[in-house]
């Protein structure tokens, strides 16, 4: 399994293009891919659902991070509607800013 973590600091540099052209090449070649969507603004969630998620976003997850909560939190996109591989996501919304902290607690 890879795992690409696709970050900079700097804005508008193509982070969300990146992940989002990533993820539509894993489904093309037949990989299974899952998106985290770490980005409070969420765009790569709003790019793959198509509407803000309302479910179990990336902020319970990280504040509380078992098993259960993950699998919750992992939701089929439209993009692999009728595709031979899974393109799923861990939605991302503005509560993951609240763990955008250098606090260790
Ligand atoms: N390879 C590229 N060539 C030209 N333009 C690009 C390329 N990749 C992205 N862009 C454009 O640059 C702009 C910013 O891209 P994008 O939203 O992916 O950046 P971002 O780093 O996610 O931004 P933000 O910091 O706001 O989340 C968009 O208008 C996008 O269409
Ligand atoms: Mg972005």
């Amino acid at each position: 399994m890879f795992i690409v973590s696709v970050c900079s600091l700097k804005g508008g540099v193509g982070k969300t293009s990146v992940t989002l052209g990533l993820a539509s090449a894993a489904l093309h070649q037949g990989v299974n891919a899952l998106v985290i969507d770490l980005d409070p603004q969420g765009d790569s969630t709003l790019g793959l659902l198509g509407e803000p998620a309302s479910t179990v976003d990336i902020a319970e997850v990280l504040s509380s991070p078992r098993t259960e909560t993950i699998d919750r939190a992992i939701i089929p996109t439209p993009w692999s509607k009728d595709a031979a591989s899974h393109l799923d996501i861990i939605p991302g919304t503005s509560r993951s800013a609240v763990m955008d902290s250098p606090a260790l607690n």
